[in-house]
């Protein structure tokens, strides 16, 4: 990252507090994700997301060769169609620096107790976090498929959700499978879109995804303040005509479907 994309992004800190609610909010909704928002902070961890990480760390060497396709790359950023970036990560960095953080995660478990359907789509499995979070906070029936396109951070994910019936697992780049899963399954209720970071492209995802989603779905964009092409991406995204009504809280967004 350039000197100045990160001063940029330092500068959007201070609006990580937000709670900003559009037009049209029930109040019930509204108060329930205005208190998620206050205690995601506190609380203690939580056992499913515990006993995962376990299960990473003692699967994993502690180094992982990892191919990048997201817009950290810098490889074709808009399309995500390049052949990715080759590199080395520690495990622990990568749980610290692209999975959800707890704070972050303990509002998609709220998140996924309001809002998660039958069949729910997530883009950007990681090692499985945020996916864990969502899982625990879902209906026990309802059920996750998520998509990444390193295999082998997609197959540490597998392993840890080895015993869940819940979660598919789709390996490949989104411009390769998510056709296909479009083409699949219709009726998402949650959509959880948190990989490939550039603006562009999540307006694609956006714009292919929220036809296969149930009327009043939520579609949450992560990192809206990530970088100014994601910025973007949130402010004009939230004005398309198939949103009825958005939230902004700062480090992600949320879109509900009409
Ligand atoms: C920020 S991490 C996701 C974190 C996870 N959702 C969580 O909450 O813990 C983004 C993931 O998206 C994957 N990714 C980025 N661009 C992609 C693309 N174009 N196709 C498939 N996977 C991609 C990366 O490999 C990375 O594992």
């Amino acid at each position: 990252m350039n000197f100045s994309a990160l001063l940029w992004r330092l500068g959007q800190l201070n609006q990580y507090w937000k709670c900003e609610f559009s037009e049209g909010w029930p109040a019930a909704e509204k108060e329930h994700l205005q208190a998620a928002r206050i205690f995601s902070r506190h609380g203690s961890s939580i056992e499913s997301v515990k006993e995962h990480l376990q299960i990473l760390r003692s699967s994993s060497t502690s180094e992982i060769e990892i191919i990048d396709f997201g817009a950290v790359s810098g490889v074709a950023p808009q399309t995500g169609t390049s052949t990715g970036i080759h590199r080395k990560v520690d495990l622990n960095t990568m749980i610290a620096t692209t999975a959800s953080s707890e704070k972050w995660g303990r509002m998609l478990l709220r998140i996924a107790q309001l809002k998660s359907g039958k069949i729910n789509l997530e883009l950007g499995t990681n090692l499985g976090i945020g996916l864990r979070y969502l899982v625990t906070g879902s209906h026990f029936l309802n059920q996750w498929i998520s998509i990444e396109g390193d295999p082998n951070t997609a197959n540490l994910a597998r392993n840890a959700f080895s015993d869940s019936q819940q979660v598919t697992l789709i390996t490949g780049r989104f411009s390769d499978v998510l056709p296909q899963v479009l083409e699949d399954n219709h009726d998402f209720g949650l959509v959880f879109i948190d990989g490939h970071h550039d603006g562009i492209a999540t307006q694609k995802y956006a714009d292919a995804i929220f036809g296969n989603m149930t009327s009043g779905g939520w579609m949450v964009l992560d990192d809206i303040r990530w970088s100014l092409s994601m910025k973007h991406a949130w402010e004009q995204v939230k004005t398309r005509p198939w949103v009825e009504r958005w939230v902004d809280l700062g480090k992600m967004g949320i879109l509900v479907v009409k």
